[in-house]
């Protein structure tokens, strides 16, 4: 018993070190006024930089759609596999070769987030 009580207490020690480290690297981090992860703080200018070469309004290159405004990328989340072109190995988008993973993993936190657009 007296085991079990002290691995509750270090575990607590732990969390409460734990919690207040990562609150920091989230202030550091964060280049977006302290919020989430948003389409407008974050997503926007990953894929004005990767994709609307292609996918913008009008879209060139034979590219099916624009990727030009928060809905167009969220439809194409929820319609056109984004997520799975992003990470496929052999049908990567964009077609040259898949982005860092640090940039597809902002993308895919996005989605789990709900996708928020501000
Ligand atoms: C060099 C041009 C080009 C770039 C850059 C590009 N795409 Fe594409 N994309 C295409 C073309 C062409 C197709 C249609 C053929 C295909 O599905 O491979 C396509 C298809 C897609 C599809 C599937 C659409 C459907 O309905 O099947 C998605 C999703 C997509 N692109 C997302 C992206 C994303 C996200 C980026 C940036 C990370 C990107 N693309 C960058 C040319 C491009």
């Amino acid at each position: 018993m007296k085991n079990l009580l002290s691995i509750f207490i270090f575990t607590g020690l732990l969390l409460t070190s734990c919690s207040s480290s990562d609150d920091s690297v989230e202030m550091d981090d964060n280049n977006n006024n302290g919020n989430e992860l948003t389409y407008v703080g974050t997503i926007r200018s990953i894929i004005n930089s990767n994709c609307t070469g292609c996918h913008g309004n009008p879209p060139t290159n034979n590219a099916p759609m624009a990727l030009t405004t928060y809905l167009e990328v969220r439809s194409a989340v929820e319609t056109r596999n984004l997520l799975g072109r992003l990470n496929s190995a052999t049908n990567p988008m964009p077609p040259t070769g898949q982005l860092p993973t640090g940039t597809r993993q902002l993308i895919e936190d996005w989605v789990d987030l709900g996708m928020p657009e501000n």
